[in-house]
């Protein structure tokens, strides 16, 4: 992240979602209708044609990413939805960027969304926002930089979150921009403030992009580009190892799915993205 300014890799995967809410009904992945409030530059398509368009140049380019920035939040909202039927009333989504889960679940009765989120880019969404005129009542915004060593929970609490009752938490798209022991001590931060039950969902890149020695070339080549824009890969897992690193600070695995798993249960019949294999889901429950 360059000082001062808004995540890229952020706007990055608000473009994707605000394209993919253009491409016609039957073949959208997410269909993210809020996306598009994020996105300036270049604009977001104009047709259904153009944003396929877009979005295939993306796929080809670097296969697995698109299924991968759309699904995960699939696969996160399910769980979302699962835990709050099961009585959880308090959403944590670390790195939020653009995600706009609170504002498409209206529905989600009682349930109190909190965004963390690096400072400079939570600015950028919090203005976007007021200057779209698009409110959102149920989410508390908290700034934290996960790299300054300050304790995730301390400010969670601040903010008016209750550590003794259960909570879904959403790390999506960020373990792998963060030092490996900034990674861990979060995850640990957070355990200590999750009470037993509660569920976490982290995404998590393979080791061989980071390394590069994985094969799937369109990884390495975004790796590249992102490293360039100031948001380097760093920090890459594998199944096994993202597994121990929630074990370690207090969880225990309860789901996992690859991007392959992704384009089988969300893709559709006949999906259109590559199922490009070199990241993954961990669904974890505090102990
Ligand atoms: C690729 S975006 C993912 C955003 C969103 N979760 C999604 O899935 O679209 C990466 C996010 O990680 C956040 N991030 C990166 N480094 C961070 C840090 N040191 N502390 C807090 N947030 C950070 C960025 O601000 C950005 O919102």
């Amino acid at each position: 992240m360059h000082e001062g300014l808004a995540s890229d890799t952020a706007h990055l995967t608000a473009r994707a979602r605000a394209a993919d809410a253009v491409v016609e009904p039957g073949r959208r992945l997410l269909d993210d209708r809020f996306a598009h409030l994020f996105v300036t530059d270049p604009p977001p398509p104009a047709t259904a044609e153009e944003a396929m368009t877009r979005l295939r140049a993306l796929d080809g380019a670097h296969g697995g990413f698109l299924a991968e920035i759309l699904l995960r939040q699939r696969y996160f909202e399910d769980v979302l939805h699962r835990a709050v039927a099961d009585g959880v009333r308090q959403v944590v989504l670390l790195g939020a960027g653009y995600d706009s889960t609170a504002l498409r679940n209206p529905d989600l009765d009682g349930v109190r969304f909190f965004e963390v989120d690096h400072p400079s880019t939570q600015k950028a969404k919090v203005e976007l926002l007021g200057r779209a005129g698009a409110e959102t009542p149920s989410v508390t915004y908290v700034p934290v930089d996960f790299e300054a060593g300050s304790s995730l929970n301390d400010e969670l609490a601040a903010a008016g979150y209750d550590a003794s009752q259960r909570s879904v938490v959403g790390w999506l798209g960020v373990s792998f921009f963060l030092r490996a022991e900034s990674f861990q001590r979060t995850l640990e931060d957070l355990a200590g403030g999750s009470a037993p039950g509660s569920l976490l969902v982290f995404d998590y890149m393979d080791e061989a992009v980071v390394d590069g020695t994985t094969p799937y070339e369109g990884a390495l080549e975004m790796a590249r580009k992102v490293g360039a824009q100031g948001e380097p890969y760093i920090n890459g897992l594998t199944p096994q190892t993202a597994s121990e690193a929630a074990e370690r600070a207090g969880y225990r695995t309860v789901d996992r799915a690859r991007v392959t798993d992704l384009v089988r249960r969300y893709g559709g019949d006949d999906p259109y993205c590559s199922d490009d294999d070199f990241m993954g889901l961990i669904t974890a429950e505090r102990l």
